[in-house]
């Protein structure tokens, strides 16, 4: 069989499949990206990794509308179709699925997936609902492409955590692949969303890997507990003009529980507010 060295788009399930099972014919791998768009390095670094693994990289875009709350910003998520095509082409994707939102609920949905234990806690109460809707929608996703690996940023790492359990749990025949955050040359993870930041914004929001550094070293060296550690940290971005800090915590790499004293792999990890932006991130300790 002959396969197609560009691009290939597809809208529906069934194209989905098809496309996937060429690849499956010839012998390969596949490795399912999903996004929701917007793509920027990160997110390029994913389908990277999915090559450097001998898969035939797959992406998702869709913006889903589940996993957001009536006041957050469904509408207002940026969208780039064409540029995502682009990107996606020249970071060597073969297949691209971008549903629309019929073809991913055509119906009105009376199953949830929820997973409980990880998300009881950081961004778990501060966006009710959001957990459910994402590993509802991953899913979705996985059922549909079927990959031998799925990629995800350890950027969003409680939402990492949250799919590997998930994968676990309802024994999925797939790998759940964690790909380290890509970040901006002066330190900042990459997200879609920082491009709600003013200029002066942008400034303040390096504060917070430089803060998140700061924590990793001091509970590192046993200097100071976690609590005082994270507490010093979030009275300095407080400081540094950030409008809320949500949570700025060292937890347990796996279970995502707080530490007190470091006794394992941990991360540090935080959701801040900064005008309207809410910004996450996370290190590893070590
Ligand atoms: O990380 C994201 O972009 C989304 O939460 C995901 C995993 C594509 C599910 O909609």
């Amino acid at each position: 069989m002959i396969m197609p060295e560009k691009l290939t788009i597809v809208r529906t399930v069934v194209e989905l499949r098809h496309a996937v099972a060429a690849f499956r014919a010839a012998g390969r791998t596949v490795g399912l990206v999903p996004t929701m768009g917007a793509l920027h390095e990160g997110h390029v670094s994913l389908v990277k990794g999915a090559l450097d693994r001998g898969d035939v990289p797959a992406a998702s875009i869709f913006v889903n509308p589940t996993q957001f709350g009536p006041n957050e910003d469904f509408a207002a998520y940026p969208r780039d179709e064409a540029g995502d095509f682009a990107k996606l082409e020249t970071a060597g994707c073969r297949i691209v699925f971008a549903p629309d939102k019929d073809e991913m609920y055509p119906v009105p949905m009376l199953t949830t997936v929820k997973v409980t234990g990880v998300t009881d806690g950081l961004c778990g109460p501060f966006r009710p609902g959001h957990f459910d809707g994402v590993a509802t929608v991953v899913t979705k996703l996985l059922m549909m492409a079927m990959p031998d690996r799925g990629y995800f940023g350890e950027k969003d790492y409680q939402q990492l955590q949250v799919i590997k359990t998930m994968v676990r749990d309802l024994a999925m025949p797939m790998e759940i692949v964690g790909m380290p955050t890509v970040r901006e040359p002066d330190g900042l993870a990459m997200s879609s969303r920082n491009r709600y930041l003013s200029a002066a914004e942008r400034t303040t929001a390096l504060q917070l890997y430089r803060e998140m550094n700061t924590v990793a070293q001091t509970v590192r060296d046993g200097r100071s507990s976690c609590s005082e550690a994270t507490a010093a940290a979030s009275k300095a971005l407080l400081a540094a003009g950030f409008d809320k800090v949500e949570y700025l915590t060292v937890v347990d790499a796996e279970s995502l529980r707080p530490f007190e004293k470091v006794t394992g792999p941990a991360r540090v990890i935080a959701a801040t507010r900064l005008g309207r932006t809410r910004l996450i991130d996370n290190i590893a300790v070590s």
